[in-house]
């Protein structure tokens, strides 16, 4: 039985194609966002970031920017307001363990790109000139950024991240069984820094209301987690801080935490008495947040047939000086295959640089690009399918959960239909086999898997006597499309047209959800709209049942349906009322509700949740050049319940095309010696463009859920995790030649 949200049993919009309803403002550009917002009087913030990577600032002269005209003030570690960073220790929803970055906080330098300096003007122009006339003097000292070379700098996280799964205590013995297998693969797995790069830049504008509190615009997945942030670091209510993000130009992860513009905003704001903005360029999205490296090494064991006997993945990650960024890295080989003898472990480095963030599937991309290239490995060795070899150690329980089954696992149907639709039962198992022309083609395949996540979350329904209905939350649309799922959920549940409602997200006064983020936001702030509509059908069930005459006397309310604006006896339209008309007699103006969804407890204490997917990839290689052109893309995904499958689609193609660009192009490269990333530009650092993008085909496998009310299991992520695999095993398909290191670039193919 399909989950349905309307009463009638038939949903009208849930599960349909529907086009974003924000896509018209995105596209036309009445879309604001957080630096687009004004207010009389605003004050442009433009920041002086820093060049060195560790020490101190011996002094600072800002007298030349401050006789620029126009230049209100420049703000320096010297000079800020004392008021700031009253509860230093607030943690942000999302924060590791350790202490919060703060910017202009003292002489000490912390990485390289660090905020040393606000110059606050009249202008945004005037703000930049200035700023280049900040004169820094630092006492450097030689940075460690090299993960190569930490040595025994590695360290066990004292403390784990909130929501992070740690690595499981090993169990049999993976090294035993390693030393003992017949056919074995051991080899390190490494992957590039990366920077979001989000369309829209970050930043913040803080507009001082008449009364003293502050309206705040600010990129964040979720205005919450600002709020929540600002009251804390400045020791204000939260009723003083309205924080508001409408749209977002893209996050990735990159708005989950609040980031230096923000404070710096807000710093100003309080101390000029005036409002601010500060909007970082292109080159200071290198200043913050990005997915780590990660140097990994899988150890397979495995019999003469390819059933695996031992299993180790052993990572290294960085993080900053000052806090203990953690992200799930090595217990997806766990997860992924049934092993008897594993052994998985996590460890973190200190680098002088800004703590790393979570990026898209945050440690999936990282673990699964090593653990399904490994396994390609073993297929080669074993002489097997890669398929084959993936069914033969499937698993229908989760090993590094006290072996809990799967909630729903449809990785094999992910295996057929992905296969038959790329035709995957013609290739030719032989590496260099496949040509055409003065290209070899290569065939590569790999799983994908993310984790399935519900979080608390409220919602409002408020129905009005004109027949609208208003549903919202705090939480924010990051482009997936959440505006309109909402829309959808909501229309079916009280049978209204989806024109008849409307979704408000991004505004700290709507009722409190977390940030968009680790693909719980449909499951979550779906379940919540869904329950808080309900509760309004059952409080215009009672005012119909109270009518003259009431067409519903009698009726239980399990035995109503809601369809075309009226309440009726289910299957019999004969029977029905209006519900403006039962607003109308009972002289309502309108009904309001809170709904509430959280984790299921049961389910959880029972069943462990992931997405899954296969992600089959075909490569051409030029021979001579090394050129890589990535022709075909098919991605067959197990993500329960799909709401709509046109912004579904639309997620898991962006995450392929982000996956590719792990795989391909993406590399922030660090200057080991001046700690600094070099190609802090996109003319420099390679995102995928239309040229590199070829035809990327999605298929949505049958699957049934019962972690949440919607049987949702989340997408915004899933379509990332693996592609880079299948991109490497395709090119090792096409030429024989394996590369472990990602980006795969030309260099390392030829
Ligand atoms: Mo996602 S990395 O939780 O925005």
């Amino acid at each position: 039985m399909t989950q349905t949200f309307s009463s009638t049993g038939h949903d009208t919009f849930v599960g349909t194609p529907r086009s974003r309803i924000d896509g018209p403002a995105k596209v036309t550009g009445l879309a604001k966002y957080a630096g687009e917002f004004s207010a009389p009087d605003l004050l442009h913030g433009y920041v002086v970031s820093g060049i060195v990577a560790k020490g101190r600032i011996r002094s600072i002269d800002t007298s030349a920017a401050e006789a620029v005209p126009g230049v209100v003030k420049v703000l320096t570690h010297e000079n800020r307001p004392r008021t700031a960073w009253l509860n230093y220790n607030y943690q942000d929803q999302v924060a590791p363990p350790g202490a919060p970055f703060r910017a202009l906080y003292d002489d000490k330098i912390h990485y390289s790109g660090q905020p040393v300096a606000l110059v606050v003007a009249e202008s945004f122009d005037t703000a930049r000139h200035a700023a280049t006339l900040v004169r820094v003097d630092y006492e450097a000292e030689a940075p460690t950024v090299d993960l190569t070379k930490v040595g025994d700098l590695a360290y066990d996280p004292p403390m784990k991240r909130n929501g992070i799964k740690p690595p499981p205590k090993p169990w049999g013995d993976a090294d035993a069984a390693f030393d003992t297998a017949a056919v074995k693969v051991r080899e390190q797995y490494t992957l590039a820094t990366e920077h979001h790069n989000p369309m829209e830049p970050h930043a913040s504008t803080v507009i001082v209301e008449e009364d003293g509190t502050y309206t705040v615009y600010d990129k964040i997945q979720g205005v919450s987690n600002s709020q929540g942030y600002l009251a804390n670091v400045f020791g204000l209510s939260k009723d003083a801080v309205r924080v508001m993000n409408p749209y977002l130009g893209g996050g990735f992860g990159s708005g989950l935490r609040p980031q230096y513009q923000l404070f710096l905003a807000m710093l100003a704001a309080r101390d000029l008495g005036r409002s601010v903005r500060v909007a970082l360029t292109r080159d200071q999205m290198w200043t913050f947040s990005f997915r780590p490296e990660a140097i990994q090494t899988i150890s397979l064991g495995a019999d003469k047939d390819g059933t695996l006997q031992a299993l180790r993945h052993d990572a290294l990650a960085p993080t900053s000086q000052f806090e203990d960024y953690q992200e799930v890295v090595v217990n997806w080989s766990g997860i992924l295959y049934k092993c008897d003898n594993v052994a998985l472990t996590y460890k973190l480095a200190k680098l002088d640089t800004f703590t790393p963030a979570d990026m898209r599937a945050p440690g999936a991309v990282t673990g699964v690009f090593a653990i399904e290239t490994a396994m390609d490995e073993l297929a080669h060795a074993t002489g097997q399918d890669p398929i084959q070899l993936r069914l033969k150690n499937y698993t229908e329980r989760d090993q590094t959960q006290e072996d809990k089954p799967f909630g729903s696992k449809a990785l094999k149907s992910c295996f057929e239909q992905g296969a038959e639709r790329f035709g995957w039962s013609k290739r030719n198992p032989e590496p260099r086999s496949m040509r055409e022309g003065r290209e070899l083609v290569g065939w590569g395949m790999a799983t994908g898997v993310w984790e399935s996540m519900m979080m608390q979350t409220s919602a409002h329904a408020i129905l009005t006597a004109d027949g609208r209905l208003e549903v919202g939350n705090t939480t924010g649309d990051i482009g997936t499309g959440t505006y309109t799922i909402l829309t959808q959920i909501a229309a079916d549940t009280l049978g209204l047209p989806m024109e008849a409602v409307t979704t408000k997200l991004g505004d700290t006064r709507l009722p409190e959800a977390p940030i968009a983020g680790g693909s719980w936001t449909a499951a979550s702030s779906g379940t919540a709209v869904m329950k808080a509509c309900r509760d309004v059908g059952e409080q215009i069930f009672r005012l119909a049942r109270q009518m003259d005459n009431s067409p519903l006397a009698n009726v239980d309310f399990e035995r109503v349906a809601f369809a075309d604006g009226h309440i009726e006896v289910a299957g019999d339209a004969s029977r029905r009322v209006a519900l403006v008309d039962v607003m109308r007699a009972a002289g309502v103006e309108k009904l309001e509700a809170v709904g509430q969804a959280a984790p299921d407890k049961d389910f959880n204490s029972q069943y462990e949740a992931y997405t899954h997917s296969a992600i089959f990839a075909e490569v051409k290689i030029d021979e001579e050049l090394g050129q890589v052109r990535l022709t075909r893309v098919v991605s067959a995904i197990a993500a329960g319940k799909i709401l709509n499958p046109k912004t579904a689609r639309s997620q898991i193609l962006g995450g392929v095309v982000m996956g590719i660009g792990a795989a391909l192009e993406e590399e922030s490269m660090m200057d080991t010696t001046l700690g600094r990333f070099m190609n802090h530009n996109l003319g420099e650092y390679h995102v995928p463009v239309n040229a590199d993008i070829h035809d990327i085909e999605v298929i949505f496998v049958d699957e049934e859920d019962r972690a949440n009310p919607l049987g949702v299991k989340g997408l915004g992520e899933i379509g990332i995790v693996g592609t880079a695999a299948a991109v490497a095993n395709a090119v090792f398909h096409a030429t024989g030649k394996r590369v472990r290191h990602l980006p795969i670039t030309v260099d390392k193919i030829i």
